[in-house]
């Protein structure tokens, strides 16, 4: 078969429910792993699939959910009385394509794979239902699967409906079904809800499906924590440090130690060369990328930025939106701000601040400095203390240093201000006046000497 021979792919995500255990305003859809919401998250893995479109069926909290959830090939509909899956589902029908496959999702059941997608998907190209199960060892709450003596599927019967000895079967409905859209719009309106709950049930389908002799395949999904869902914060947490887990595992794969695979958060996109060594506590966030040979340090914040390679970022760093060149040393204690440019070689140690700055090549900043909205050249050093005053009460004012230059420590710039190349600037400076290229400005109060000096003494009482 050629890929044009395969079906187009409706997913239909259901999104209505409260999340009344989550005890939250955010609907429960919303709530995040790795800084992504739950439904994002389906959304995202649903997209890798060939030709599919995507319909998320919202309900409490609808609006905030469509202004929140983005995705190519994405469309709303509403469900504003929550009756049941079948009911759900029903509210996506006029919207399914004819000779499509119908894959059903859940907006909070975040890890499912696009591999575990495409076996379901691959059932219902055969034109069979495919079905997504898994075996517990408590399967309480869960619907059973049942199956006759030739190991068929025959029925899905939900807990409450369930019989004593149906109670006793382990393997569950995880409600991930794909099959024919076709099928499914004749279906559906033979769902009723007499049962238990009064709900319209979408597990009804497979015993439908049996008396209308369509096959019901199951398929098992990868691993457990893909069709576990979020009801609560606790299981919130579960499925973040298993998602956490998962992308250590694959930065160690692709070359990266990790002090402790447990301690290290990636919340977006981390790109790594090899032979990295990541050291514990280290958060990325958005779009990270590390060269080859990059050390981290402990407790280290990095968020949408470029690290080149062989740099060192030591403890307790926080860096954002910032570029780094290969082979600079940054930190301990270094915070760079967005706009933070360090050329090749360069260092900025601690207690330092910079934002809006490109560092040239080679200089330093060593030491307990705010360096913003500057361009500093090649080679210059920029002594302790070193403030630059970007900021008149109204406008942000740059300074530009040179090559070479030799800020003293405890200097204050007073921008918008020139340095030039090869200058001096004495320690303790004032500098608002630009210094000519070579030459040392001081602007400091001349110091005075007093001889025979008496302290002063305490009074007796
Ligand atoms: C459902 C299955 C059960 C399965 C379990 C797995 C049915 C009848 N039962 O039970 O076999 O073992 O999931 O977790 O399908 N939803 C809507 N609109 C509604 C009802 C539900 O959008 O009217 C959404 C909910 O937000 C939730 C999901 O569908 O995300 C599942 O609904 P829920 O009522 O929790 O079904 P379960 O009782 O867990
Ligand atoms: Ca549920």
């Amino acid at each position: 078969m050629t890929t044009s021979d395969h079906p187009s792919i409706d997913i239909v995500i259901l999104a209505a429910g409260k999340g009344t255990r989550m005890k939250s305003a955010l609907p429960k859809v919303l709530h995040s792993i790795a800084g992504r919401p739950l439904l994002q998250h389906v959304i995202d893995t649903a997209q890798l699939l060939n030709d599919a479109e995507i319909i998320v069926v919202t309900g409490h909290g609808s609006d905030q959910v469509k202004s929140v959830i983005v995705g190519d090939s994405l469309a709303f509909v509403e469900q504003t009385e929550q009756l049941g899956t079948a009911h759900a589902v029903l509210q996506a029908a006029p919207v399914l394509r004819s000779n499509s496959i119908t894959l059903i999702l859940y907006g909070d059941v975040p890890l499912i794979s696009q591999s575990t997608m495409e076996n379901m998907v691959a059932v219902a190209e055969r034109g069979q239902v495919g079905l997504l199960t898994v075996t517990m060892d408590n399967p309480t709450g869960y619907g059973r699967i049942i199956r006759n003596s030739s190991g068929d599927v025959e029925a899905i019967v939900e807990q409450k409906d369930a019989n004593e000895d149906q109670l006793l079967v382990n393997e569950v409905n995880t409600g991930v079904l794909a099959l024919p859209s076709d099928l499914l719009n004749d279906w559906l309106p033979q769902i009723g809800n007499n049962n238990a709950q009064q709900e319209y049930y979408l597990t009804d389908i497979i015993s439908i499906a049996r008396h209308a002799g369509v096959a019901i395949n199951t398929v098992q999904p990868g691993y457990p924590e893909e069709v576990e869902g979020v009801n609560n914060r606790l299981q919130l947490a579960a499925l973040e440090r298993a998602y956490q887990r998962q992308q250590a595992d694959q930065l160690m794969t692709a070359g990266v130690t990790l002090a402790d695979p447990h301690r290290i958060d990636v919340r977006g996109s981390l790109i790594t060369g090899t032979d990295i060594f990541i050291d514990v506590n280290a958060v990325f966030e958005g779009n990270v990328s590390l060269g080859s040979n990059v050390v981290i340090g402990p407790n280290c914040h990095i968020m949408n930025s470029k690290i080149g390679a062989g740099v060192e970022i030591k403890s307790n760093s926080v860096i954002e939106n910032a570029v780094i060149e290969s082979h600079c040393d940054v930190g301990p204690f270094a915070r760079l701000r967005p706009g933070t440019h360090l050329s090749e070689g360069s260092k900025v140690g601690n207690f330092v601040e910079t934002k809006n700055t490109i560092l040239g090549r080679g200089s330093k900043i060593n030491h307990l400095s705010y360096v913003g909205d500057a361009e500093v050249g090649e080679k210059a050093n920029i002594g302790a203390g070193t403030i630059t005053c970007n900021y008149d009460g109204v406008n942000k004012h740059k300074t530009i240093i040179g090559d070479e230059a030799f800020i003293g420590s405890n200097s204050s710039l007073v921008a918008p201000v020139f340095v030039g190349k090869g200058t001096t600037v004495g320690a303790g400076s004032t500098i608002n006046k630009d210094v000519p290229d070579a030459q040392l400005g001081i602007g400091r109060a001349k110091q005075v000497n007093i001889d025979n000096w008496q302290r002063p003494t305490k009074s007796p009482k």
